[in-house]
């Protein structure tokens, strides 16, 4: 599953001491496992080996651009949702003709920007965004590529927040639109409209929804040939869920085994968006414990991250594991004490973990926030002033700073 394990009672990413690296680089700091990387973006690779998809790795889960050169240099492409993704991704070396640019608001300056730079796809989210990228490519004299991305209006079964494919979300056109849309095409001039685009929601376990909206978008594109427009891509998002507790997702050979006879019905080009899939389970957020606070209420571990270095706690209600560093499981067991771990931000609603059990946890200790390798430290922020943490890239004895930690100074670098 991934390369975060105990040797000797000690943590340790591949071969590195997680506590060894906590002493270098000072906590909080985000550890990521090259190896569980890569072999997650094989894992997809090879299971939809048999229709070699184009698998454009979402960066907001991670944009940090040494992750995203490993994977580049891996052979994937980038999907991205703004220009500064586009930034980062032309920096990590990609090659234009893999990014494919979704969201909902992309303004006039990135359209301009994106089609300069010869990204291969727009995944056009409603009618005013088509007719602007329309215009905009008019003005620079081009011809662009566009995928309509469709609302196949399926409930994803995950938090509300993080659905994007059933009917009240702000994303994708419906099909009656879209169906429009492909049969005047000819009235955007200035556009290639050959793609389908759908991502339904982020943190999927079971297949069934990936099924039924494919079945729909599958018959929708078959419905769209029947008149004509030929659909030369699909691009089927990302979503797949991966385990932070007791969830068991598909996995990618599952997942693909499922979709794969559906696919096959088409002749279009697959392009896929995975994001959380790839990096989640590579990486780690270490963090010290400051104080251990007891309350008549509560025991709480007041650690030195908070919910500016890791936010989905706070925002979803997201459970992840967080471990010992050095590992007490061979205390006496009558040691097992409850605590809240929380940050030291000043909001209640800025903690890690609730009502979680540790043998002999005493201030100066090292606790691993597990799977945070997506949406972690792409979320981070600096609320209360709070430094942005470093990062270090593991490879298998090997250990790269990927990023340092803030200063005082970055804070105030924008400010006038
Ligand atoms: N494609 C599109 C168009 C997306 O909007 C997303 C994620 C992805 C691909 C990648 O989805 P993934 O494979 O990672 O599930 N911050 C939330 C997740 C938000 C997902 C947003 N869109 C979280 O921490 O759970």
């Amino acid at each position: 599953m991934h390369d975060f394990n105990y040797k000797h009672n000690n943590l340790y990413c591949e071969a590195v001491s997680i506590e060894k690296l906590a002493e270098k680089y000072g906590t909080p700091l985000y550890v990521y496992s090259r190896n569980t990387l890569i072999s997650h973006y094989r894992k997809i690779k090879e299971a939809f080996g048999s229709i070699s998809p184009l698998i454009c790795y979402s960066m907001k889960a991670n944009s940090n651009l040494s992750i995203c050169k490993a994977l580049v240099k891996e052979g994937a492409g980038l999907d991205i949702v703004s220009g500064g993704e586009l930034y980062r991704a032309l920096k990590a070396g990609v090659s234009p003709k893999k990014i494919v640019y979704a969201g909902v608001g992309k303004t006039e300056k990135e359209i301009e920007t994106a089609i300069k730079r010869r990204i291969s796809f727009f995944n056009v989210e409603s009618i005013p965004e088509l007719r602007l990228i329309n215009k905009v490519a008019g003005t620079l004299g081009t011809q662009q590529k566009v995928a309509i991305r469709i609302n196949p209006d399926v409930k994803a079964k995950t938090h509300k927040y993080i659905t994007t494919g059933h009917g009240e979300n702000k994303f994708g056109i419906d099909f009656e639109t879209a169906g429009k849309i492909f049969l005047e095409r000819a009235r955007y001039k200035n556009l290639n409209i050959s793609g389908i685009h759908m991502h339904i929601g982020s943190q999927i376990v079971d297949s069934e929804p990936f099924i039924k909206a494919m079945k729909r978008v599958v018959g929708f594109i078959k419905y769209l040939e029947t008149h004509g427009a030929e659909i030369r891509w699909l691009n089927i998002g990302g979503g797949l869920g991966i385990i932070y507790s007791k969830e068991r997702p598909q996995t990618a050979k599952e997942y693909a085994s499922a979709i794969l006879p559906i696919l096959k019905k088409i002749k279009a080009n697959i392009i896929m968006e995975p994001g959380r899939f790839i990096v989640g389970n590579a990486g780690v957020m270490v963090t010290r414990v400051q104080y251990i606070k007891e309350t008549p209420s509560k025991n709480f571990a007041i650690v030195d991250a908070g919910m500016n270095d890791l936010i989905r706690p706070s925002l979803y209600g997201a459970y992840h594991e967080i471990l010992p560093v050095r590992s007490h499981s061979y205390l006496n067991s009558k040691d097992v004490r409850v605590f809240d771990v929380v940050g030291p931000i000043c909001e209640s609603g800025d903690f890690l973990g609730k009502d979680r059990k540790f043998v002999g946890l005493k201030e100066g200790d090292l606790l691993s926030v597990m799977g945070i390798g997506a949406y972690g430290s792409s979320m981070a922020s600096n609320y209360n002033s709070r430094l942005r943490a470093s990062g270090v890239m593991v490879d298998g004895s090997k250990v790269k700073l990927i990023r340092r930690r803030e200063t005082y100074e970055d804070l105030i670098r924008a400010e006038l």
